[in-house]
């Protein structure tokens, strides 16, 4: 007996030390989903697929571009391409025959499947590395190969499951510092009518229409130029700012009471426009507390102009690409993507600009102008 009371104390007394440590950890997941979201339906994914405003139109792997064979082999192996596929193929010559894998898919894992064509080769985005279609600049920028740490931006990784796992990844058991991501994630494989096929990771086709918006005179490889991309939000679920998907997984750095809680305007957390969790911002804002420089922002030289192009900003209202493009302080936003390249960059943290001695505060400058040149 007294055996068994030690054993039970003990249970009790682990029990208690878990509880501690993961004090901060939510108990109710579907209460969690709507803290992440406020504006979700509650599992009733009322946002329809294809929406009239545009962005989620010619989307790649969507309706008549969603070819199963691409990512899929029924029987794991394929003696000869079907008709009318283009060759070379990216999973090597013919005859193929694959490891079969779980979901019939071309390889053991979703990101080694995605990287077989988004890697290296010509005429596809290439989002790890150096890329081989030379673009300017990609609009999302770059990853790390799968499994490396990246300083520089997000870290890709395989094993890593469907929305059910994502939230351990950093409670209970999870660490931010260590945990990683995987493009489906991110996307949705099957396409969801979104600039993307963004989705949200916590909701996956809850998510609203994203105001992600490329310049329909962009054609082929351009399409994913960052000159070639700008950003609107009508602040309603029909064109979210497109960083609203970020929330899944850095939910505390953006709304109000993260970054504004006593709400006196003195922010405590870098503002980022968030439409739906009450934390909208202007460039134009700071003008009478002197925290902020728009007439410095709008003219677009001297400090922080010196090395690093405009940043990129949310324009209120704007709902396509030319809108979007608009410099003007009272309606540009500051948001995530202004300081973050989606994937990674070549920059610490993924930035937008090299914060290095000398130049650290480049990208900051272009709205507050501290720095006297
Ligand atoms: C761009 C790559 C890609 C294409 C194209 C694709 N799939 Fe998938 N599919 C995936 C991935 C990745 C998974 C695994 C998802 C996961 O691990 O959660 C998957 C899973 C599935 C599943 C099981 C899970 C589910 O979502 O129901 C089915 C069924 C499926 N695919 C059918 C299809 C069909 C049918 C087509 C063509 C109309 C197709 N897929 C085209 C990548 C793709
Ligand atoms: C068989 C090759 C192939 C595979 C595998 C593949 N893709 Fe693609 N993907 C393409 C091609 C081709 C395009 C369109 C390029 C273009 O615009 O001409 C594309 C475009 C995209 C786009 C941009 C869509 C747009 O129109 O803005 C995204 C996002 C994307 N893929 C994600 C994925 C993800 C995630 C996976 C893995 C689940 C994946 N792809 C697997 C070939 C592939
Ligand atoms: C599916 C979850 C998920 C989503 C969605 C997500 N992130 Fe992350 N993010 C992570 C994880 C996990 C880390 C920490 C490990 C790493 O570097 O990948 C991270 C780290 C980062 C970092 C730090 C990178 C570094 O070099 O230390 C930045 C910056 C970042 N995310 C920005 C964003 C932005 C911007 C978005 C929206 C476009 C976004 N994240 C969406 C999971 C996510
Ligand atoms: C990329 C890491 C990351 C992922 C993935 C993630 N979270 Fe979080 N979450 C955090 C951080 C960091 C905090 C703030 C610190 C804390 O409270 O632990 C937080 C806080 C929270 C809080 C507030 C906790 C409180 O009471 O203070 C809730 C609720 C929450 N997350 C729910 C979720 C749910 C639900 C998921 C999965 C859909 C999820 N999180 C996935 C990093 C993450
Ligand atoms: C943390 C979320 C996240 C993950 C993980 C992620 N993406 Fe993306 N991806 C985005 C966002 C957001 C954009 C659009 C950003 C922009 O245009 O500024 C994007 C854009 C793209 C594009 C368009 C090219 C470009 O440079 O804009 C392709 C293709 C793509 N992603 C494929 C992938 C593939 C393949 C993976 C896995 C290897 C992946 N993504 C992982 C968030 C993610
Ligand atoms: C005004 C510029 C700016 C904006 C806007 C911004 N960030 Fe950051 N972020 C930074 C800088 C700079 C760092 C590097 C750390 C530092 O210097 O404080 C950083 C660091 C991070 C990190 C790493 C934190 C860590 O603990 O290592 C994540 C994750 C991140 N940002 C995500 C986001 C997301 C998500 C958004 C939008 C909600 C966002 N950032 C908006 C400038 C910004
Ligand atoms: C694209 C424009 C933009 C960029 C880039 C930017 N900020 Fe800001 N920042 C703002 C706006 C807008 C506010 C809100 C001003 C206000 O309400 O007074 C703000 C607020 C702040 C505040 C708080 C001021 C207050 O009193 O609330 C600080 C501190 C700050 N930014 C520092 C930085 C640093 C450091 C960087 C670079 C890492 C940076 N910002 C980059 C636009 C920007």
């Amino acid at each position: 007996m007294k055996k068994y009371f030690s054993l039970l104390l003990t249970i009790v007394l682990v029990l208690f030390i878990v509880n501690l440590a993961v004090a901060d950890d939510f108990t109710d997941y579907e209460a969690g989903l709507n803290y992440i979201h406020p504006s979700r339906s509650n599992g009733n994914k009322t946002v329809t697929k294809n929406m009239s405003l545009g962005p989620g139109d010619n989307v790649y792997h969507n309706g008549t571009t969603l070819l199963c064979s691409q990512c899929h082999v029924m029987h794991a192996s394929m003696q000869h391409p079907h008709d009318g596929q283009t060759l070379p193929d990216p999973f090597g010559p013919y005859p193929q025959t694959y490891t079969p894998s779980k979901y019939l898919l071309k390889a053991a894992d979703p990101v080694a499947l995605c990287l077989t064509c988004h890697d290296n080769v010509a005429g596809i985005p290439d989002v790890v590395g150096a890329d081989v279609n030379g673009l300017t600049a990609r609009s999302a920028g770059f990853f790390e190969s799968p499994g490396v740490d990246n300083p520089r931006g997000h870290k890709l990784d395989y094993g890593l499951g469907g929305s059910s796992s994502l939230c351990s990844r950093c409670h209970f058991s999870g660490s931010f510092a260590t945990a990683a991501v995987s493009c489906i994630d991110c996307h949705n494989p099957h396409g969801n009518y979104r600039p993307r096929n963004l989705q949200w990771a916590s909701d996956p086709g809850g998510e609203p229409q994203f105001g992600l918006l490329i310049n329909p005179a962009a054609t082929g490889m351009s399409r994913y130029e960052k000159a070639d991309v700008g950003f609107g939000t009508t602040n309603d679920n029909n064109l979210r700012e497109v960083s609203n998907m970020c929330d899944d997984c850095h939910h505390v750095f953006t709304g109000s009471n993260y970054n504004d809680p006593d709400g006196n305007g003195i922010h405590n957390r870098h503002p980022s426009y968030d439409s739906e969790r009450g934390s909208t911002n202007n460039i134009a804002q700071g003008a009478s507390r002197g925290t902020t420089d728009p007439t410095h922002w709008e003219n677009g030289t001297g400090a922080g102009f010196a090395h690093t192009p405009r940043l990129r900003f949310v324009n209120n209202g704007a709902t396509d690409f030319t809108s979007s493009q608009v410099v003007d302080a009272n309606i540009n936003g500051v948001f995530c993507l202004s300081c973050h390249s989606a994937h990674g960059s070549s920059n610490a943290f993924g930035l937008a600009w090299d914060p290095v001695v000398g130049k650290n505060g480049e990208g900051c400058d272009q709205c507050h102008n501290k720095t006297s040149l």
